[in-house]
């Protein structure tokens, strides 16, 4: 873990060993932008120019100075048409600073914040954004790796290089992004650890850990309370699995009075084989990330607790393995959920849905929300649909719909809206049963009918629901992630809740 620094960029000193980090813009001259550095950095104006390096989104060109100092300049491209550069390929640039500095053994990372105008954003939110980026870039998933030549260097320090280091509100921005990093790092870890580790006790366990460390009420249910509180949704798909399944709830309550509660419920299908329905071997190599919801729900809670929002939240983990065998549920058997509805299951791969049907209804139920977002990597329609750079969003309620693409947009986590129209709902219907598990063939659009299946468990609670399926795992050419989990999810739910209160 980094542990974040901030300085004041206008002292004058022999810089100190590690890696220095500059951003390069295209609309002013090069030359300009490197002659405005210090003395030491300015002898790699030439190199630039022969590199030809123009400041471009992408372009990266590092610089040793001694055995243990370089200078980074990266390019964060150039203003789009209202004049500003943008604040995602900042943060690309960071990551690809981070990662050279990683493999150049760098002690140290000093990164000089460029001027938050140029984004439109104020200088707090590019500290945290910076520390954010910094964090998720040094991720590597190396736990289970022996040898250790293949241990990644780490780097122990960030100095965030700023005009504005005799603020609190600056240190508070760090303070902040290092949370969020944590958290989304964290996530990351869980969710890359194999299912023969990370089983539904196992993040049963985590949520109590976090609750513990920081005061949040917390509720777990085990498999036979499950099945006696007639969760047969949840029961149903970890009757095929040797190991019980849970619900791990997690409670953050204000000391402000008259707040809203927020609920959030994330799927936390440990391994997902497509049970009886069995997934063909490829479809299955990836499935240990098919808990990714419940981690972003759990993670988010880790951070709500310690900024302490004026708004109520519960996060639900519906937790449970989707396995085959002699007990496992079959296509043709019908299930009835916590709210007493029915559904007939066609297909035992589409398990995400009866998992959040209890969980969604025992948090109406419970818990009575103002609003209830739940987060799955629910379909490969979804990942299909939108590829890995969107999280598909569906909802009826356009203004839980506004506030979480505008969550999205601000913390680098984008959300594509699917509509939910009442055509798709018709895909739906059984002649057995109230519903069925899988919608029909003729309407296709798989992301959206599993949408309006959940939407039978929300009643008229303004509800949103997130698929994160193409984008929770092996996104690629994005160089904050790599192979294995993002963490997606985190620091949207991080930044929704934070600013509930602050919209009208
Ligand atoms: N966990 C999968 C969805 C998934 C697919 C997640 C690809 C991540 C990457 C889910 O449980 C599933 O299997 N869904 C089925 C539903 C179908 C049977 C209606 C699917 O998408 O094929
Ligand atoms: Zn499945
Ligand atoms: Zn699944």
């Amino acid at each position: 873990m980094i542990t974040v620094h901030i300085k004041n960029k206008n002292i004058s000193s022999t810089p100190p060993p590690g890696a220095h980090v500059y951003c390069i813009y295209q609309d002013e001259s090069v030359d300009a932008q490197i002659k405005a550095l210090s003395p030491v950095q300015q002898s790699i104006e030439s190199i630039a120019k022969a590199r030809h390096f123009k400041g471009a989104t992408g372009e990266i060109l590092s610089v040793p100075l001694s055995a243990e100092s370089y200078t980074i300049i990266v390019g964060i491209g150039s203003k789009n048409k209202q004049g500003f550069l943008c604040i995602e390929s900042y943060r690309r640039a960071v990551a690809k600073a981070v990662r050279a500095a990683i493999g150049l053994y760098a002690p140290s990372l000093h990164v000089t914040l460029p001027d938050a105008q140029l984004f439109n954003c104020t200088s707090d939110y590019l500290v945290e954004q910076t520390t954010i980026i910094a964090q998720m870039s040094t991720y590597h998933f190396d736990t289970y790796i022996t040898d250790t030549d293949r241990k990644e260097h780490r780097i122990n320090d960030l100095y965030l290089m700023t005009d504005h280091s005799e603020n609190s509100s600056t240190q508070h921005a760090a303070d902040k992004g290092f949370m969020i990093g944590k958290a989304v790092n964290q996530a990351r870890h869980w969710i890359d650890t194999p299912p023969l580790d990370a089983t539904p006790l196992f993040l049963a366990e985590k949520a109590v850990e976090i609750g513990k460390k920081h005061n949040l009420t917390i509720t777990v249910f085990n498999e036979k309370e499950i099945i006696a509180m007639g969760m047969g949704g949840l029961a149903g798909v970890s009757r095929g699995s040797d190991v019980d399944c849970q619900l791990a709830i997690m409670e953050y309550k204000t000391t402000t009075p008259n707040a809203p509660t927020i609920a959030l419920v994330g799927k936390g299908i440990t391994f997902d084989s497509g049970g009886l329905s069995l997934k063909p071997a490829a479809s299955m190599e990836t499935m240990k990330d098919d808990m990714s919801g419940a981690a972003a729900v759990i993670n988010t809670m880790e951070v709500i607790a310690q900024l302490k929002p004026h708004v109520n939240v519960i996060a639900l983990a519906p937790l449970s393995e989707n396995l085959p065998s002699g007990k496992a549920t079959k296509p043709g058997d019908i299930i009835k959920f916590y709210n007493g509805k029915t559904a007939e299951i066609k297909n035992t791969d589409a398990e995400g849905r009866l998992i959040l049907a209890d969980a969604l209804s025992y948090a109406i139920k419970t818990y009575k929300p103002d609003a209830i977002i739940d987060i799955a990597t629910l379909t490969g329609a979804c990942a299909y649909a939108l590829g890995p750079y969107f999280t598909g969003l569906m909802s009826q309620h356009d203004e839980l719909a506004q506030r979480i693409e505008a969550a999205g947009k601000k913390a680098g986590d984008p959300v594509w809206r699917l509509p939910m129209t009442g055509d798709y709902k018709k895909a739906i219907a059984s002649d057995v049963a109230d519903i069925c598990n899988i919608g029909d063939n003729r309407i296709k659009a798989g992301a959206i009918t599993a949408a309006h299946f959940l939407q039978h468990f929300v009643g008229t609670t303004a509800w949103a629901h997130l698929d994160i399926a193409g984008t929770a795992f092996d996104v690629p050419n994005i160089p904050y992630f790599r192979s294995g989990a993002t963490g997606a999810g985190v620091r949207l739910l991080i930044e929704l809740v934070l600013t509930w209160d602050k919209k009208d």
